[in-house]
């Protein structure tokens, strides 16, 4: 198994997602969606989204994704697929962005799909340009 963004391990991270994105929670918007992560270090974290009747209390797709990542103990994610519903390739929303921005890199491949079928790969960089990072603040308590 590869940890790059190879065609084949896209399928199988699309394959995660879908099978995650099963399991969503999401009785308020019908949005379900499921993402999948790989670790740099070749591990699979899955994660789906959890909506609350008190709204803002929801959780996304890529949030519940890094958090089985973490406790699974990874800490960089080489590529992440998303998946969610209607005809048009899902992105991530923007704190995911910068909770992808965390434990990625510029480069990270975000795969976007769709239940429609449609695919767009991009890199976190074209989607979070000129992003805050764990980086920033190493520099700033430098003497
Ligand atoms: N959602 C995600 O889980 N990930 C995204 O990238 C976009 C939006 C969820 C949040 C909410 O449960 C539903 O989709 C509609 O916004």
């Amino acid at each position: 198994m590869t940890s790059d963004t190879g065609v084949l391990d896209v399928d199988a991270l699309f394959e995660a997602a879908a099978a995650v994105r099963e399991r969503a929670y999401a009785p308020y918007s019908q949005f379900k969606v499921g993402a999948a992560i790989r670790g740099a270090g070749g591990g699979l974290h899955v994660g789906c989204n959890v909506e609350n009747a008190a709204y803002p209390s929801g959780t996304c797709a890529e949030e519940a994704a890094i958090a089985a990542m973490i406790a699974a103990g990874e800490t960089r994610i080489a590529a992440i697929a998303v998946l969610g519903s209607g005809d048009t390739p899902v992105t991530p929303c923007g704190a995911c962005r910068q909770r992808i921005r965390e434990f990625g890199a510029p480069t990270t491949a975000i795969h976007a799909g769709c239940a429609g079928g449609a695919r767009r790969s991009l890199v976190l960089e074209g989607l979070l340009p000129h992003a805050f990072g764990p980086d920033l603040l190493a520099r700033a308590a430098e003497p």
